[in-house]
C-alpha cells in the first residue's frame, strides 16, 4: 500500500486527481471507478480544469460509480447522478453512453445489480477505482456487517451514515434510507484502488482501516488485502498514525 500525506484538502485533490490523469493519459479508454461525496470533489474540479485546458481527453474512457439512492430520480439533485454531472460528467468530454449509473428507480433491483456486475465484467473490469471512506469505516455503500458481500446489492444505510449525508439535504428524514452500491468483491477486483481521506474526523476510522485487524465490521480494512492501493490523505486524518 503506498501512502501520500498531503499538507492540506487542496494538495490531496491536486496529487488524486494527477494519478487520475496519469491513468487517462497512459490507457486512453481506462475503466474508472468513480465516487460521489465531498472528498473527490476538488479531484473533480482539477479534471475539469485540465480537461478545459487541452491537457486531458475523456472521449475513450468510461465510468461506472459505486452506488446511488434507491427511489431517488435521476433529475433529482439529491441523486448521485445528478451529482456526477453536475461535479464532473457536463465539464468533460465523456459520451453519455460511456457513463454507467446504477437506476435508483429500477423496477427490478436484482436485475439492475446483476446487470451492473455483468457490464463490468464486459468491460474487462476496472482498472482504477476511486473511494472515499466513511465515519464508520464503510467504502461505496458497504456498511459494517457480519460478512463481506461480493457483488452489487440493495442496502440498508446506517444511521450513523445518514446522519453524516443529510449535509447534502435539508433535513435528516429527507436522506434515503437505501441504497444500491458495488460489493466488497466488486471494488477488490479493481485493477487499482485510490483511496482518498481528509479530515480530523476521519483520522481514528482511517487508523483502524489501514492498520487495524481486517473484518467486514470495518469495511475499508478489506483493502489491506489489495495488491495496489494508493492512499491520499490529509495530514489530520493521518494524525492517529
Ligand atoms: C460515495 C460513497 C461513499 C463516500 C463516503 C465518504 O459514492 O461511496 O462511500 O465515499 O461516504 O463520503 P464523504 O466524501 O462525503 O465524506
Amino acid at each position: 500500500m503506498k501512502l501520500i500525506r498531503t499538507k492540506n484538502y487542496e494538495e490531496m485533490s491536486l496529487r488524486a486527481a494527477a494519478l487520475l490523469a496519469s491513468q487517462i493519459i497512459r490507457k486512453p479508454d481506462s475503466v474508472l471507478g468513480l465516487a460521489t461525496g465531498a472528498t473527490p470533489l476538488g479531484m473533480y474540479g482539477f479534471l475539469v480544469d485540465w480537461y478545459r485546458k487541452g491537457v486531458l481527453d475523456f472521449r475513450d474512457v468510461q465510468t461506472w460509480n459505486l452506488d446511488e439512492y434507491l427511489g431517488v430520480q435521476k433529475v433529482d439533485s439529491h441523486s448521485y447522478y445528478y451529482f456526477m454531472h453536475k461535479n464532473l460528467f457536463d465539464g468533460i468530454n465523456i459520451p453519455e453512453e460511456s457513463i454507467h449509473m446504477l437506476d435508483g428507480m429500477a423496477e427490478d433491483i436484482g436485475h439492475e445489480c446483476a446487470a451492473y456486475d455483468e457490464g463490468i465484467r464486459k468491460a474487462g473490469g476496472i482498472d482504477l477505482q476511486v473511494l472515499g471512506l466513511g465515519h464508520d469505516g464503510h467504502i461505496a455503500f458497504n456498511e459494517p456487517e457480519k460478512f463481506f458481500s461480493a457483488g452489487t446489492h440493495c442496502v440498508a444505510i446506517n444511521k450513523s451514515t445518514i446522519r453524516a449525508n443529510a449535509r447534502f439535504f435539508l433535513k435528516e428524514e429527507e436522506v434515503p434510507k437505501k441504497a444500491m452500491t458495488m460489493g466488497i468483491g466488486n471494488i477488490m477486483a479493481a485493477g487499482k484502488i485510490l483511496l482518498l481521506v481528509c479530515g480530523a474526523d476521519k483520522a481514528e476510522i482511517l487508523q483502524r482501516v489501514l492498520q487495524g485487524p481486517v473484518a467486514p465490521e470495518i469495511p475499508g480494512s478489506i483493502l489491506q488485502f489489495h495488491q495496489n492501493v494508493t492512499v491520499v490523505a490529509t495530514e489530520d486524518a493521518l494524525r492517529e498514525m
